[in-house]
């Protein structure tokens, strides 16, 4: 199985990606590839842009990652509340794509984490309400609160019951395949 994972996040120390890793570990016969957004920066979506110039090879670039996926894991940083505007410009542009669901109808198991309590609660809200109409199919999700509490660089998650959470639901999720 492929599995495509990363972060909704542009930073370069990202914890959403840490996150992510930590998470693609458990699958450890498969074949991982983690992506970083920074490859897929694009100018930010204007209608204008795309009658003048067209969608970013980038976006069909990004698209293309999606499709060779058999399994996301996708960590998304919660800015203001909602996705980061990194995430947001690539989801906007790949959605322009014609006749494209953006997720492609694959399997996902969609996360958040924060430095907060929430642990990145409302974005991975809004997503997990929104991504479905976006093809994605939203296996599990998981959010991990006060990620310097709760996760070391060396170990991974540190919080018994958030490790028991996490192991769990990747066990339903590989049980999908
Ligand atoms: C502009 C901005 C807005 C933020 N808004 C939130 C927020 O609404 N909720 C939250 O839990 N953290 C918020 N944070 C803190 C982020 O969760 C934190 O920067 C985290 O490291 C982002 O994830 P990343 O490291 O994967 O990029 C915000 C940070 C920035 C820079």
């Amino acid at each position: 199985m492929k599995i495509i994972a990363f972060a909704g996040s542009n930073s370069d120390v990202s914890i959403n990606r840490q996150l992510v890793t930590f998470a693609s570990s458990f699958f450890e016969k498969h074949l991982i590839e983690i992506l970083d957004l920074n490859d897929y920066e694009m100018p930010i979506y204007k209608n204008e842009r795309e009658i003048e110039n067209g969608i970013p090879q980038l976006a069909h670039d990004f698209a293309a990652k999606i499709d060779s996926a058999d399994l996301l894991l996708l960590s998304l940083a919660e800015n203001n509340g909602a996705y980061s505007a990194a995430f947001k410009n690539i989801f906007d542009w790949v959605s322009r794509i014609r006749g494209r669901k953006v997720f492609g109808e694959k399997p996902m198991f969609l996360m958040a984490t924060s430095p907060g309590k929430r642990g990145g609660a409302s974005v991975l809200e809004i997503a997990s309400k929104r991504f479905p109409f976006d093809g994605a199919k939203v296996l599990e999700t998981f959010s991990l609160p006060s990620f310097n509490e709760n996760f070391d660089s060396g170990k991974g998650i540190v919080d018994d019951e958030k490790l028991k959470e996490i192991k769990e639901k990747i066990d339903q999720i590989k049980s999908n395949f």
